[in-house]
């Protein structure tokens, strides 16, 4: 039994899709969780900048003494090196273990640039779904929308002119590799009328609790949440109330900042 909190990172907001699956499954469970909004979008770096800016968060976490950090971010968990997952505690990666609706044949992967850049979703779905046409997508400032609030019709046409522009529009599925995306599926939908999008949040949650698991180490008592953003909080907040009750959303500072 271990009644420390998990620690959640991402870029931003985006983490919360994954921090809601948590919340929702595993009810004992405390979190803290870091949202690097001030430097979001991380999509749109180097992946120098993505490595050094995830150490920080990595020793905030720690210096909150959590038991294990989810990577709630899919451009933080296909940059660092593989350093970045050593110990002192496990340290979770954003799942590729999906599954696909029955008779799926084309499917888009959306990401942000430097995500894709990587080809880390594609080679390796491409080895588990071989019938699979896998399209790669990278979407342009969708992350950052989001992040800033824009309203789905902006959001939308983003996504609309990354999907013309990389010939994904006629995909029958979606998998949504950015853990931002799944915050506006509507603004997906509008695009993609009635095609199914992959959400990984689950699977990756799950990978994380299998591990606590094994070791002994699930709570047995609910402790508090934080929540910790770098940016202000106007846009955040409201957001982590309505997902998670009334609990501290505060803006702090990192140490590179
Ligand atoms: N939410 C992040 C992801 O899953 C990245 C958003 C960004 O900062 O570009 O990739």
């Amino acid at each position: 039994m271990d009644n420390r909190p998990i620690g959640i990172m991402d870029s931003g907001i985006g983490g919360l899709t994954v921090a809601r699956v948590l919340h929702e499954k595993y009810p004992k469970e405390s979190m803290v969780f870091l949202g690097d909004s001030l430097r979001n979008p991380y999509g749109e770096r180097s992946r120098e900048e993505i490595g050094r800016f995830a150490e920080e968060i990595k020793s905030f976490l720690l210096s909150k003494d959590v038991k294990m950090i989810l990577i709630a971010c899919n451009t933080i968990s296909f940059n660092v090196p593989p350093s970045f997952t050593e110990r002192p505690v496990p340290v979770v990666k954003m799942s590729l273990h999906i599954t696909l609706p029955e008779g799926t044949k084309k499917a888009g992967i959306f990401a942000t640039p430097a995500s894709i850049k990587t080809h880390a979703h594609k080679k390796t779905l491409e080895k588990r779904f071989p019938e699979v046409e896998w399209i790669e997508v990278p979407c342009e400032g969708v992350a950052a929308a989001i992040e800033q609030g824009k309203d789905e019709n902006f959001i939308s046409a983003l996504v609309q002119k990354a999907a013309k522009e990389y010939h994904a529009l006629g995909i029958d599925t979606g998998y949504w590799a950015c853990t931002h995306y799944p915050l506006v599926p509507d603004a997906f939908g509008k695009v993609f009328p009635g095609i199914p999008f992959i959400d990984p949040a689950l699977p990756t949650v799950e990978t994380g609790m299998a591990i606590l698991e094994k070791e002994g180490r699930l709570a047995e008592e609910k402790g508090k949440d934080e929540f910790y953003f770098t940016a202000g909080v106007d846009h955040a907040a409201p957001l982590v109330h309505r997902l998670f009750g009334s609990v501290p959303v505060e803006k702090i500072k990192l140490v590179g900042e």
